[in-house]
């Protein structure tokens, strides 16, 4: 069954938690995605949570503090702002909300508390950093939102499971009291249509199966699973009846020699006779000197098909998690900033924003 078209399927959601394997593009989809979602004129928080400063580099901005800023209009009035939410200032800062601890808060970080309780404790450093989206997600001003959406730069699939899910956790710790309400209003948000969690992958083996993995954790545990985002795709080089032939070991050596022959080479300079016979024997023997290289490329033929084929199939694989799928090409040039807005732009085409 082909996967759903995602169009205006995530119209509602607030909160936009962007995971997949290391290394598949979770950063620069984020990044797109936001762009994508203030191109209409809203207002967009980008937060990353892995103190790696990706945003940063992809934005071409000093490095992002704790404190939010604009990093981008998008046409159409939107705005784009970015913050690296780190856990010793979401502790500060969360002490000093609750129970107004301004200048104790201080004592403490001067004494080392803070950095001992975010670093021994990694429980706590996620709780931290999952108080704080939903702080920005929830905050308002004079009673309308003040964010139109929030996209997160989240840990990678192998972790995201425990990362959002830790809430759960404290609600079962804390029996009542603040703490505990807080946990259970982040795991309500979570748990909502106001949250999609997209999977970030490419069409191989490994990153395809971590995806199906997160999506049955993610479902095990009651969160919702949002896009399924293909990145770097490559388009089929050759048609698909070259495809079919070349996966066959059906691409005749003779027309690939004349294709080439009619593009112009000549197979090591042969074939430059003077007279009509000696064209004719040239002719020939430049066909023969141009084997080695059409044989070289069907080989390389073949070599394609293949990975189209596997690729082809972890696509059936992605599509029978009946979840939306989009689709990014693999840029040739890699990703500066003009890439992020026709990143953006794709992802707006195929009904993300
Ligand atoms: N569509 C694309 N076309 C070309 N290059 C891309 C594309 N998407 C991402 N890249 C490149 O791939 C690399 C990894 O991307 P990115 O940093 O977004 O991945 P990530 O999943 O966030 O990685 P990490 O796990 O390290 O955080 C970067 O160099 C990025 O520029
Ligand atoms: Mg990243």
């Amino acid at each position: 069954m082909p996967a759903p078209s995602p169009s205006g399927a995530f119209r509602e959601v607030r909160l936009h938690v962007v995971t997949g394997k290391g290394g598949t593009g979770k950063t620069t989809v984020a990044a797109a995605l936001a762009l994508a979602l203030a191109a209409g004129g809203r207002r967009v928080l980008l937060c990353e949570v892995e103190g790696r400063q990706g945003l940063a580099q992809l934005f071409d901005v000093p490095q992002l503090a704790y404190a939010e800023h604009q990093i981008a209009r998008p046409s159409g009035g939107g705005e784009l702002w970015a913050q690296a939410v780190e856990p010793k200032a979401a502790l500060l800062e969360y002490l000093d909300l609750f129970y107004h601890l301004g200048r104790a808060g201080k004592v403490l970080e001067r004494i080392g508390a803070i950095d001992f309780a975010t670093t021994v404790a990694p429980g706590l450093r996620d709780v931290l950093l999952t108080g704080k989206v939903y702080e920005a997600t929830r905050r308002r001003d004079r009673g309308a939102p003040h964010y139109d959406a929030v996209v997160l730069d989240a840990p990678p699939t192998g972790r995201i499971g425990h990362f959002l899910n830790v809430n759960e956790e404290v609600v079962g710790l804390a029996k009542v009291g603040p703490i505990r309400n807080q946990a259970g209003s982040i795991m309500s948000l979570l748990r909502s249509a106001q949250t999609a969690v997209h999977l970030v992958t490419v069409l191989e083996e490994m990153p395809v199966q971590e995806t199906q993995d997160a999506a049955a954790e993610l479902h095990r545990i009651g969160l919702p699973v949002g896009a399924v985002v293909v990145n770097m795709v490559r388009e089929p080089l050759l048609s698909p009846a070259a495809l079919a032939a070349a996966a066959k070991g059906r691409l005749s050596v003779t027309k690939v020699v004349a294709g080439l022959t009619a593009a112009g080479l000549s197979g090591h300079g042969a074939g430059r006779g003077a007279g009509r016979g000696a064209g004719t024997v040239g002719a020939s023997a430049a066909r023969s000197a141009l084997r080695p290289l059409a044989e070289a490329l069907i080989a390389e033929g073949m070599d394609h098909a293949e990975r189209v084929r596997l690729e082809e199939d972890q696509r059936a694989v992605l599509a029978s998690l009946q979840r939306p799928l989009v689709e990014l090409p693999a840029l040739a040039e890699g990703v500066d900033l003009g890439a992020l807005y026709l990143l953006a732009e794709r992802l707006g085409e195929q009904g993300m924003s």
